[in-house]
């Protein structure tokens, strides 16, 4: 892994996570490609299932009864370890919770301006295994993601979203809205998720 740096407070470095009434270690900091061994997913557990999600009715988003249920299995693990290590040669940035040798979430900002004035960066795959949720490794990766996308000279981050009324309210809770602008290139994509944004000008 790319090292320890610094200390706590919104900066890589080792973080004590007392979620839930819980204690662990672990080491945040940027990934390089020598952090993409095989089977770095192998123990990473997307799970999450919800009974209410976001969707769009006549442009505005609402929340409705569904269930919802997402999980990755091997071929799927395989998949993001590959796209991953793409999106690092590709120029995107990459954060990581590692808990000793096994990651424990990460996140990826993709270095493609997006939008009608080129003001978003897109914050991909922010994902904590399920074991390692609530530990506040979520919010420290996205404020990771953030400071990236500030050196980068972004105006603001775009989301999308995965649907789920938790995952909206953990992005609402970090300050994200609805997208003022929805990419038609994320939609496509991902028909089902909820578009949001996060302005990285606004320092209150
Ligand atoms: C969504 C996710 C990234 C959040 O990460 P996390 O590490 O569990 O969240 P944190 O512990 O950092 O929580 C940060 C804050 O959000 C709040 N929060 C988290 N989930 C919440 C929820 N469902 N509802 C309301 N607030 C929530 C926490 O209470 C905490 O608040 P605080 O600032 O007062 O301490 C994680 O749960 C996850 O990976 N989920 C599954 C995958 C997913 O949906 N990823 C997003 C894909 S776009």
């Amino acid at each position: 892994m790319a090292g320890i740096f610094g200390h706590r407070a919104g900066k890589t470095g080792r973080v004590r996570g007392g979620g839930r009434g819980m204690s662990a270690d672990f080491t945040i900091c940027p990934m390089s490609l020598r952090d993409c061994r095989r089977g770095l997913f192998r123990r990473f557990i997307r799970h999450s299932e919800d009974m209410q999600v976001w969707k769009y009715a006549s442009g505005a988003g609402i929340l409705v009864e569904e269930a919802f249920l997402r999980d990755w299995d091997r071929a799927k693990r395989r998949r993001m370890e590959e796209s991953l290590r793409q999106n690092l040669r590709q120029g995107s940035a990459a954060f990581a919770a590692w808990k000793g040798r096994r990651l424990a979430g990460y996140c990826i900002l993709k270095p493609q301006p997006l939008g009608s004035r080129g003001q978003y960066l897109l914050l991909h795959c922010l994902q904590i295994s399920k074991q390692y949720r609530g530990f506040g490794l979520g919010k420290r990766l996205f404020r990771l993601a953030c400071g990236e996308a500030r050196a980068r000279g972004a105006e603001k981050l775009c989301i999308s979203s995965s649907p789920s009324a938790d995952t909206v309210a953990f992005y609402r809770r970090m300050g994200c809205t609805e997208a003022a602008e929805r990419i038609p290139s994320l939609l496509e994509a991902e028909p089902e998720d909820y578009q949001m944004e996060f302005d990285l000008l606004d320092v209150h």
